[in-house]
């Protein structure tokens, strides 16, 4: 807590301002007087990352509605007139389309790095849920934001997703057709997606994000050595391994901003579709619910998961292979809400945790990595082999981890952290 005397400036503006709003207390708080470990290493780009790219959405998005038409008969013909007609719709729109994916990327690795350094675990299990909200809401938006051009893969890749609803016993098929708001994707279905997507689950987002980082701040950030901060203080009261966030990381985050926004640019003004994997290429045509494309993939992002789905193709305890699949894709995402109780190792950090913790993430990592690169492609016998396999590796992670993390020997943990 910034000291509340000390909080308020001095005279002038500022201090009529914080008179009746606690501004200069806040920038103390959050920035100015947040102790950060001083260790912070290339991984910890990625949350100020996804903040840019959160914003990057929002404006282009904001720019995009401007001129899109949202309705089945006007929307694909409204995209390409962006394209062509809308000055600087083109790059408005590939800053769009592009930062989906780019969204997803850094949130991946920002999620990676939580995985390395045990930052989910206490007392920051709320600051890893409120990701994993964020992470779900991310999903939905980016789902829905796929059909609005209404190219044949949107329409193709929203229908396979929407009739995974009515694999549900009993309730399915109704709860699809609620979903849709009609017995085919139409343009109903495209209005209420489009909804959903420039109002409702932006905000929810923005919300999200804001209690992510008050849960952060409320018990402050985690380091590449997992170790307490708070632990060992000065005279003054502030950690001895803390640096204020502002200037010494706003100065740093800049560098990684830099650096991002040059691959941002190359890719969007060199390879704006990322060879098909960023906008595929039937999404060039317009739908056609009397023509289905020859091969049906989710954009790269959702590929993990849909691999796990279709890894399933075989019933068990009465249940059909394909209800079965979407069980399995949903306990995917839903075991990494559970991931704070599931380790129970003593450390947090994967450099001072034993050798079976190593394994297990490089295991884990390798197969969710190839678990997406199998969802891209049409299956095959040897493919569903190996993406069986890989699902196997991808739950054992999760299932395994509450027995090895506390077998296995864990190294010293210094005092203090190491740089
Ligand atoms: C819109 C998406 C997101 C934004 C804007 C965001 C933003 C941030 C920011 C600014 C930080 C502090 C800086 C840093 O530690 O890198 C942070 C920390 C953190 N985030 Fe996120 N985040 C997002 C999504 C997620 C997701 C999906 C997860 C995991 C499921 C997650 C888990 C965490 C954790 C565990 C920390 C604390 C890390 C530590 O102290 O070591 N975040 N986030």
């Amino acid at each position: 807590m910034a000291n509340p005397k000390k909080a308020k400036a001095e005279r002038g503006f500022m201090r009529w301002v914080d008179d009746r709003f606690p501004a200069t207390q806040m920038w103390q708080e959050h920035l100015s007087e947040y102790y950060a470990p001083k260790n912070f290493n290339f991984w910890y780009f990625f949350g100020s990352l996804a903040l840019l790219v959160l914003v990057n959405q929002i404006l282009t998005g904001v720019w995009l509605t401007m001129s899109f038409n949202p309705s089945a008969e006007g929307a694909f013909a409204s995209v390409e007139y962006i394209m062509r007609d809308v000055e600087y719709g083109w790059l408005i729109r590939y800053m769009h389309s592009t930062g989906a994916s780019a969204f997803f990327l850094v949130v991946y690795l920002h999620m990676f790095r939580g995985l390395l350094y045990g930052s989910y675990k206490a007392p920051r299990e709320l600051v890893w849920i409120f990701g994993m909200a964020i992470y779900l809401a991310l999903m939905a938006e980016a789902f829905m934001g796929y059909l609005l051009p209404w190219g044949q893969m949107s329409y193709w890749g929203a229908q396979v997703i929407i009739s995974l609803f009515s694999a549900i016993p009993g309730i399915g098929p109704d709860l699809a057709q609620w979903v849709r708001g009609d017995y085919l994707i139409s343009g109903i279905t495209l209005n209420r997606f489009f909804a959903l997507h420039v109002v409702a689950l932006p905000i929810v987002i923005l919300a999200l994000v804001v209690l992510h980082i008050i849960a952060l701040h409320e018990v402050g950030s985690n380091n590449p050595d997992g170790i307490d901060i708070k632990a060992k203080k000065d005279e003054t009261g502030k950690p001895l391994d803390g640096i204020p966030f502002h200037p010494y990381y706003t100065v740093k985050d800049i560098v990684g901003v830099a650096v991002f926004l040059f691959v941002f640019c190359a890719v969007i003004f060199y390879f704006p579709e990322g060879g098909g994997y960023f906008l595929e290429k039937p999404n060039f045509e317009p739908a056609n619910p009397l023509k289905t494309p020859d091969h049906i993939a989710p954009v790269w992002y959702f590929t993990p998961f849909y691999a796990i789905l279709r890894a399933i193709t075989f019933s068990l305890f009465g249940l059909d292979a394909k209800f079965l699949g979407v069980i399995f894709m949903g306990a995917a995402i839903a075991v990494l809400f559970v991931l704070p109780w599931l380790d129970r190792s003593p450390v947090r950090s994967m450099r001072y945790k034993g050798w079976i913790s190593k394994v297990m993430l490089v295991l884990f990592a390798i197969s969710f990595v190839i678990l997406g690169v199998l969802g891209v492609l049409p299956p095959t016998g040897a493919r569903t082999l190996l993406a069986q396999v890989c699902t196997v590796i991808y739950f054992a992670f999760f299932v395994l981890m509450p027995i090895y993390t506390r077998l296995e020997k864990t190294k010293p943990v210094p005092e203090r952290v190491t740089g």
